[in-house]
């Protein structure tokens, strides 16, 4: 598809239908790949484009581990198909920092220990970076009911939600700092 940033090379290489071409933004790059038409869009970022982080649990929905935005909002990559990303914007976990400094969700879960073996963190990342761009104010209970569709077996939550309510924190205090700064 040419979706104004290129034409994916690989419609050429495979014209009779067995493998798809799509082309994706990923974390703000342009990257093309081809799949199986019924090819998981996680295993899509995974094995075909590379991008390990994002981690594969359950693969039916209920985990949260293979969380991404799509589009810039929060969703389970094991229950969309690679084909349906075809033109759209995908961020995944490596897409949270900025350069190579962690971001700012990711410092708090480090200085909370918010994780302990991390296969669940990467999604319970993207879905806290989306959660907190709509709510940026949550309450203790709101967290805990949004990592209600997370599933960790290590940390007990508890510092994962210290964590969500620092970086919530810190950017509130960031953003009256500039309203002050701009009065
Ligand atoms: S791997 Fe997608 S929700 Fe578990
Ligand atoms: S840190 Fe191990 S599953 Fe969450």
């Amino acid at each position: 598809m040419n979706n104004g940033k290129g034409i994916n090379p690989l419609h050429a290489a495979h014209p009779m239908g067995e493998k798809h071409a799509v082309t994706v933004q990923l974390n703000g790059s342009t990257r093309y790949g081809a799949c199986e038409p019924r090819e998981l869009l996680s295993d899509f970022i995974r094995h075909e484009l590379g991008a390990t982080g994002t981690h594969v649990g359950c693969e039916h929905g209920v985990c949260g581990a293979c969380t991404v935005h799509v589009d810039g909002v929060a969703c389970r990559s094991c229950l969309m198909l690679a084909v349906q990303a075809d033109g759209r914007r995908i961020d995944t976990v490596e897409g949270l920092a900025a350069g190579n400094a962690l971001g700012d969700l990711q410092q708090a879960f480090r200085r909370h220990h918010a994780l302990q073996c991390g296969f669940c963190t990467a999604g319970i990342l993207m879905s806290c970076a989306d959660y907190l761009q709509r709510v940026p104010d949550p309450t203790e209970a709101q967290i805990r009911e949004m990592l209600s569709g997370h599933i960790c077996r290590c940390t007990g939550y508890t510092p994962i939600v210290q964590a969500v309510l620092e970086a919530a924190s810190l950017r509130r205090a960031q953003r009256d700092a500039l309203e002050v700064s701009h009065a």
